[in-house]
């Protein structure tokens, strides 16, 4: 399972890059604006710091000017992925793009038909909006599950980019069901890691080496 950094905070990117925890980085334009940074300057900070796709989301409306931002954004760095809300436009703008090998990223998923129509249109990654899903009281997760089930009934490439992961149950149940990759935030990948158990344990281990007095 790939693990993106749904996030433009550069220093929470480095440290789990410097963990080996980032395959890529996922962008929007709420994050953009909650960075406070010059957008094409912080994807190629991002870039930078970053092995796999970082998604930067075009903001026109009409497939022409998609096509047209998309290119513009391509050009910031080899790794940069147009991404596309879910719209006629954003299909077209994708369906395009994609022949000219750009990689896509096809956003604000949150139906399996939609879903089948950003694969038909040669997205690289689709974007299932699993947390807002349920803000709603219906299930997110079912929806990676459908989309799941329909990629792979028609070998499908595009790969189900979980996004809108809140906690880490969502990532769990998404490595469970197949989804190719998790997009989350910094705090919440950090998360994955804790226990009490684990912390119990080692506190524990630590206590009964300091009696035996010795040292590595
Ligand atoms: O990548 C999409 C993600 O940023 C949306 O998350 O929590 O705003 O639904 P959220």
């Amino acid at each position: 399972m790939k693990f993106f950094v749904d996030s433009a905070d550069l220093d929470a990117i480095a440290e789990l890059a410097d963990i080996g925890l980032v395959d890529g980085v996922t962008t929007n334009p709420s994050i953009i604006a909650k960075s406070g940074r010059d957008f094409k300057e912080v994807i190629a900070e991002i870039c930078k710091l970053t092995p796999g796709h970082v998604s930067a989301e075009v903001v026109a409306t009409s497939a022409e000017d998609m096509i047209k931002e998309g290119r513009i954004l391509r050009k910031i760095a080899e790794n940069v992925c147009v991404k596309l809300p879910l719209t006629m436009d954003g299909l077209k703008a994708c369906n395009t793009l994609s022949k000219e090998e750009v990689p896509t990223n096809v956003t604000l998923c949150f139906s399996p038909n939609q879903a089948l129509l950003a694969a038909k249109c040669g997205a690289t990654y689709i974007s299932p909006f699993i947390g807002r899903l349920d803000d709603i009281t219906l299930d997110g997760l079912e929806l990676i599950e459908d989309i799941r089930t329909i990629y792979d009934n028609y070998g499908y490439e595009t790969e189900i980019l979980a996004a809108s992961i809140r906690n880490v149950n969502h990532v769990k149940e998404c490595a469970l069901i197949g989804a190719d990759v998790m997009t989350a935030p910094p705090a919440v990948i950090k998360n994955l890691a804790n226990h009490v158990l684990t912390d119990k344990g080692l506190a524990a281990f630590l206590k009964d080496w300091e009696k035996t007095g010795q040292s590595i």
